[in-house]
């Protein structure tokens, strides 16, 4: 092993530049060449990739985003997309790539190694929904900006009797949702993997006023069967059935931008370590993740296309909490 890149890949997540930054500085300290690749793996496409030095990753550690830049590749998901990216690894005389993202990004990885490709991956999206992973690098943060959000919303909720449907990101997997709602003392949430119907979130919403509650604060996923627009539709025609004056806020993009937490830096870090020496021990074709507490890999054949379950006692939990 002399030689390896690195890259981003899919929706950016706080911390991605730690990772970025302990796969350099790892790889180096093993006398490694390490190349940063630019937008995921269209730059590896295009061959657009640049040798890093351990200075050239100083100060990203705090910072937000990716500085190698990202982006989702129609092309990549072709085959003969996915040669070119190999042609000019070999080319570039690349010996292995680490593909620092979610679900879409260990796919592509995956392809990679099945192609004879040498690929890690590391564990990284705000969505919380990649096998072999308790957790992934920028939920965490991600989780706090929604957290924030939703207690200033219920101040405000508060000072006018409103009821606030807050939409929370998550794609398919309604982990943040679920977190959020649990640590912002949500009154309902809504996920793609419990559906609730509107009829009975009203009835529900329309309790709490009774009972005198001064806000009511509604957690959607994006993913939900119902998200923040078409509730937000049902209540314009069933505006009776709530009680409560209603309001929307969909958080959107907003949850994956800033500085990553102390979380997020520490794991970050832990990963992107992880992914190189699990290079030098000679691993391939795995995903570096968190898994009780530990830092752990996993074969990415194992990882793509599983769907992460939510805990229904988690779930639970919080429709008792709700009261
Ligand atoms: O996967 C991260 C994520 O932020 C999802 O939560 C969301 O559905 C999606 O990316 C948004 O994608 P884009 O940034 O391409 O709009």
């Amino acid at each position: 092993m002399r030689r390896i890149a690195v890259l981003t890949s899919g929706g950016d997540a706080p911390g991605m530049n730690a990772a970025i930054r302990a796969v350099v500085r790892t790889g180096i300290g093993r006398d490694w060449e390490v190349f940063g690749v630019r937008n995921g793996f269209a730059g590896l496409i295009g061959g657009d990739m640049t040798p890093l030095s351990a200075r050239d990753v100083g100060g990203i550690l705090q910072r937000g985003g990716t500085v190698l830049g990202s982006a989702r590749s129609p092309e990549f998901e072709t085959v003969p997309g996915r040669e070119k990216a190999v042609r000019n690894l070999n080319a570039s005389r690349i010996d292995a790539l680490v593909v620092i993202g979610g679900n879409g990004s260990q796919t592509g990885a995956h392809c990679l190694s099945q192609m004879g490709f040498p690929v890690v991956g590391v564990a990284s999206t705000i969505d919380n929904d990649l096998a072999g992973s308790d957790i992934t690098i920028g939920v965490d943060t991600a989780l706090n900006i929604a957290l924030e959000a939703i207690d200033r919303l219920k101040t405000t909720a508060s000072s006018h009797q409103r009821a606030f449907i807050v939409e929370v990101m998550g794609r398919h997997c309604g982990y943040l949702a679920l977190m959020a709602a649990i640590a912002g003392g949500a009154e309902a949430v809504l996920l793609p993997e419990f559906g609730v119907e509107p009829e009975a979130l009203a009835k529900e919403l329309h309790e709490a006023y009774l009972r005198g509650k001064p806000h009511a604060l509604v957690v959607v996923a994006e993913g939900a069967k119902y998200n923040a627009e078409r509730l937000a539709a049902y209540f314009r025609t069933h505006k009776e059935q709530c009680g409560f004056d209603l309001r929307v806020t969909t958080l959107g993009h907003v949850q994956r931008g800033g500085a990553p937490g102390a979380f997020d830096r520490i794991l970050a870090t832990r990963l992107g370590n992880g992914a190189t020496e699990a290079l030098a021990r000679g691993e391939r074709g795995v995903l570096v993740g968190y898994v009780k507490s530990e830092v752990a890999t996993t074969p990415l054949a194992e990882v793509v296309g599983k769907q992460k379950p939510l805990d229904p006692a988690l779930v639970q939990m919080a429709g008792v909490l709700a009261r």
